[in-house]
């Protein structure tokens, strides 16, 4: 029986791309108008490299500094030397939108029971302000941010987090992340995993698979429910 549902956060329950795109759409964006989708692809890529690099090397910094230093490679790239664009950028990734169904599934999952939480990379910082500009307030039973480990997923003492935390086997554990590698390693851990596939990606090819997948999260209730 899963009892408990634990979530990724960027990209999972919060739109990454948000950020540029309605920077693109706001008076003064037009210089990203063409270049938004390439700058916010950038932006993440560099994001994810850098949290591997920096927990290969021993190197830790909190993920709203590897967010800035990944911004700041991307706008490099699109040749945009921008600190006021810069600066929107950043405070728009600070209240992501979350992603159209996630509201309405959260609630239904807490209808029936299934206690929440999320697993992030994120700095708790960064966590409650995505959390609370999203309104989702309350509705998590724990938020969970590597800053308590200090090394980046897919590093196995961060999933250890959930198991200290609530007292549960990994496998009374169903755990959602749109992130091909971490869902894989959430698998190879031994957590039940639903990919969320957003994107339509190919599997990665890692040391783990996951059980299910999804385009969105609007399974999800009917899944647990079975499981
Ligand atoms: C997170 C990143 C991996 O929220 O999306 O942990």
């Amino acid at each position: 029986m899963v009892a408990l549902c634990v979530f990724d956060a960027y990209g999972t329950l919060f739109d990454v791309d948000a950020a540029a795109r309605v920077a693109a759409g706001e008076p003064g964006g037009a210089t990203l108008a063409d270049h938004w989708p390439r700058l916010s692809a950038d932006w993440r890529r560099k994001q994810l490299e850098y949290t591997w690099l920096r927990s290969l090397a021993g190197a830790h910094v909190d993920f709203w500094q590897v967010t800035q230093d990944a911004l700041d490679w991307a706008l490099d790239a699109a040749g945009l030397q921008d600190a006021g664009l810069r600066a929107r950028l950043l405070d728009l990734y600070r209240r992501l939108d979350p992603f159209p169904e996630v509201p309405e599934v959260l609630r239904d999952l807490q209808g029936q029971g299934v206690r929440l939480a999320i697993l992030s990379n994120g700095s708790q910082a960064m966590l409650a302000d995505a959390v609370a500009s999203a309104g989702l307030d309350g509705v998590f039973d724990a938020v969970l941010s590597v800053d308590d480990v200090g090394i980046f997923k897919p590093a196995p003492v961060v999933y250890d987090m959930v198991g200290a935390r609530f007292g549960t086997a990994s496998a009374d554990v169903l755990f959602v992340s749109s992130n091909g590698w971490d869902i894989c390693s959430g698998a190879a851990y031994g957590f039940r995993t639903l990919w969320v596939n957003r994107a339509g990606a190919p599997m990665d090819r890692l040391h783990g698979a996951p059980d299910h997948m999804a385009r969105d999260l609007r399974a999800l209730p009917d899944l647990i429910g079975g499981l």
